[in-house]
């Protein structure tokens, strides 16, 4: 039967189809839940596989054989082929402080000539520098750079970022910085979740004064945290639990807050000492206590019990001139690892989590194997988007990345190199 002659033509129907592929990591086989022990070296390798997207979303995947049934009936069919090159899922960066203004390269060349990074900040510079240069910006320039960066990240492979606030600390320049989040995610094409970190540091104005430290507390559970949830601004609280921070006890009070208004929570944790910050993480069920350089087998223990991710930063280390977070240890207590970037205007300005995967092997002791699970499926979990992004399935989101090489652990081997190919966002071919 015809259609009538004057009845709306409908848009043709459009595949992409990734062919004949050397090496596809699904890491579709296991638990959604975040993966520990022997589970997280599990990649789901596949030899000469192809996957089918459709409408932003992986529709097939299986032997190459099968494309034509996966794509019968579809108007217009596009083959890449990807013999000898690898295919894995969009890197996901749980954890980044993406949304700041100015630089603080000034700063980098006084911590290479030997000053201390602590002793900065706690002299006024650091995360207060970057408070004071994020105030003065107006939101459209504030996108602006951010964008930047943002879209650097994902030429190197990430397709997913967590973006935390915190360098605001009052109620303005916070609501401003996570709107800027929110739009990458909206308006950008970007895949955001974000996190408000307004007990990041205590502001210059609270500083000295008596009762400085309650009244910062006060107002950020009575007015930026309600704030932040009333505009819908977070998906997640953070603070940053550490020496010359915020104790244990403070952060709980921000924390148990924070769950209150029905954020999920995260844990800047024991990077500078052993200072309570994982053992809160997990009595409160974070879903992730990230950094961990300081860290006792009761402390993997209770993070294991929680269920909470530890997000290792070592790029981070590497920055700093730091030890790095032993990940062998956690991986052999059975907690899952993620790894992420940390991205930040001070203490780890890198922006590429292909290179952090590869210090996550070299400094973390990670296998390769494992890295790839950290930067993908478990980061994935930490931000609750297990469902969404992080493997290769049918449903699931099609951020993939294609590698101009035959073997992944060239990520490792060759880190640095430009290896990625290809990134595709939501189907969409971005680079
Ligand atoms: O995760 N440790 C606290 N916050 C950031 C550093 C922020 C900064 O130096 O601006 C971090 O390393
Ligand atoms: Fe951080």
């Amino acid at each position: 039967m015809s259609a009538p002659a004057n009845a709306p033509s409908k848009a043709p129907s459009k595949a992409i189809v990734l062919s004949e592929i050397g090496q596809l990591l699904t890491l579709a086989e296991g638990p959604d839940a975040a993966r520990g022990g022997a589970a997280q070296g599990e990649l789901g390798l596949r030899e000469g596989a192809a996957v089918v997207i459709r409408d932003g979303t992986i529709s097939w995947v299986g032997p190459s054989g099968g494309i034509g049934d996966a794509v019968a009936g579809v108007d217009e069919v596009e083959v890449h082929d990807c013999r000898g090159k690898v295919v894995l899922p969009g890197l996901v960066d749980s954890h980044t402080h993406l949304v700041w203004g100015g630089d603080r390269r000034d700063e980098l060349e006084l911590r290479l000539g030997g000053a201390d990074y602590e002793a900065i900040f706690a002299s006024g510079g650091g995360i207060l520098s970057s408070v004071r240069q994020t105030r003065a910006l107006g939101e459209d320039e504030l996108h602006r750079a951010s964008l930047r960066r943002a879209l650097r990240m994902r030429a190197t492979g990430t397709t997913t970022f967590e973006i935390k606030s915190g360098y605001g600390l009052d109620l303005e320049t916070e609501l401003r910085q996570l709107r800027v989040a929110r739009r990458l995610g909206d308006a950008d094409g970007l895949r955001v979740r974000t996190t408000c970190l307004a007990a990041h540091a205590l502001p210059a104005e609270d500083r000295g004064a008596e009762g400085g430290r309650e009244r910062f507390l006060d107002r950020v559970c009575a007015e930026i945290l309600p704030a932040v949830v009333a505009e819908g601004l977070a998906d997640f609280c953070d603070v940053f639990c550490d020496r010359g921070a915020f104790t244990p006890e403070e952060s709980r009070r921000v924390l148990l807050r924070a769950r209150e208004l029905g954020l999920g929570l995260r844990v800047h944790a024991n990077e500078l000492g052993s200072t309570g910050g994982a053992l809160l993480a997990a009595e409160l069920g974070a879903a992730s206590a990230d950094h961990l350089l300081y860290l006792g087998d009761d402390e993997r223990q209770a993070l294991l019990a929680a269920g909470t991710v530890a997000t290792l930063l070592p790029g981070t280390s590497l920055v700093l001139g730091k030890p790095y977070a032993d990940g062998r240890a956690l991986i052999e207590a059975g907690v899952p690892v993620a790894v992420a970037s940390d991205c930040n205007p001070g203490s780890c300005a890198l922006e590429s989590l292909a290179l952090v995967l590869a210090l996550a092997c070299y400094g973390c002791r990670l296998s390769p194997p494992e890295a790839i699970c950290a930067v993908t499926h478990n980061a994935a979990a930490s931000l609750g988007l297990a469902g969404d992004v992080g493997r290769i399935a049918p449903g699931m989101a099609a951020d993939l990345l294609l590698l101009a090489t035959d073997d992944y652990r060239d990520l490792v081997y060759h880190a640095g190199s430009p290896l990625i190919a290809a990134v595709f966002q939501g189907g969409a071919r971005v680079v």
